[in-house]
């Protein structure tokens, strides 16, 4: 690690409380070890990172499984996937939800899931993981519940599911990253956003695809042409044109919408409940 990136360390670490300054800051050092990609990693989501150490403060619980969480989750987004890019802010960005029920549609290798899982385990949650194939095996988290089926098929069956196993049918965290067809997409939102809780978070993965794809470090993969399927989708429902080729922040009630235009593209939703 450079002096230079020594010192915005220290910057950034600074707004965390004193006692925990140097623990957090050396676990951090380690993390990073002279890798500039780290750094600049978190330095984009600098904000994110301060809110996500901030809320275990906030809510007296001990920092030390969130940061062992988010250095797991840094870790990890380093190898280079189709959502590699968003690992962090979908786990800083559920955490401070709270929420109690995470429902992931799309699992296949298991990549948004060992982010989902980290926030559930932080936070005691179920996890629910869809996908039309058996992908039973990307997790061994105990309240996580495979289900191996159409994620439209799932959605009518929620309730009654919910009640089966006696829990509150109501979505505090929705990822969606399945087919990326427009029509399937609007279904999804159709079908999805009534069951959401009151503050709840949406992720949507690939609203920016295209035939190739640009990382934030610069590197390219192939992607393929969806149409705008997920984007499109987005904007039917919000009755607005999105450009998604560029980063925007955007307020539709009760929705706080944030685009990231890298690596496929993320769009969270977040639900506030003032106008
Ligand atoms: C892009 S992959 C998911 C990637 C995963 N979220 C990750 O981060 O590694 C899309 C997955 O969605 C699943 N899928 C596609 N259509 C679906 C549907 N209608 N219902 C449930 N799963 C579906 C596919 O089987 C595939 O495994």
């Amino acid at each position: 690690m450079t002096r230079y990136h020594d010192q915005a360390l220290r910057r950034l670490i600074k707004p965390f409380f004193p006692h925990y300054l140097l623990d957090i800051y050396y676990d951090l050092r380690v993390c990073l070890s002279n890798s500039k990609a780290s750094f600049d990693i978190i330095r984009y989501f600098h904000k994110d990172i301060v809110n996500y150490l901030k809320f275990f403060i906030s809510e007296g619980r001990d920092p030390f499984p969130g940061l062992a969480a988010l250095l797991a989750t840094i870790s990890r987004s380093h190898i280079i996937t189709d959502i590699s890019d968003h690992m962090i802010p979908i786990l800083t960005r559920s955490v401070i939800r709270k929420p109690q029920l995470i429902i992931e549609l799309g699992v296949r290798g298991g990549e948004s899931t060992f982010v989902l899982e980290r926030v559930a385990r932080l936070l005691d949650a179920v996890l629910v993981s869809v996908d039309l194939e058996d992908c039973s095996q990307v997790s061994t988290y105990w309240k996580r519940h495979f289900i191996r089926q159409d994620d439209l098929a799932f959605a009518e069956e929620f309730p009654r599911w919910c009640a089966t196993l006696g829990i509150k049918p109501q979505i505090d965290i929705l990822l969606i990253d399945s087919s990326h067809l427009f029509d399937h997409t609007r279904q999804e939102i159709r079908c999805y956003f009534p069951l959401l809780a009151e503050a709840a978070t949406v992720f949507l993965h690939d609203t920016n695809l295209k035939e190739t794809v640009v990382r934030r470090d610069g590197t390219t993969d192939l992607g393929w042409d969806n149409q705008r399927g997920v984007i499109k989708a987005l904007e039917e429902y919000f009755e607005q044109r999105f450009l998604e080729n560029q980063p925007f922040e955007a307020f539709h009630y009760p929705f706080l919408i944030t685009h990231y235009r890298y690596c496929f593209g993320l769009t969270i939703l977040e639900k506030r409940l003032t106008r």
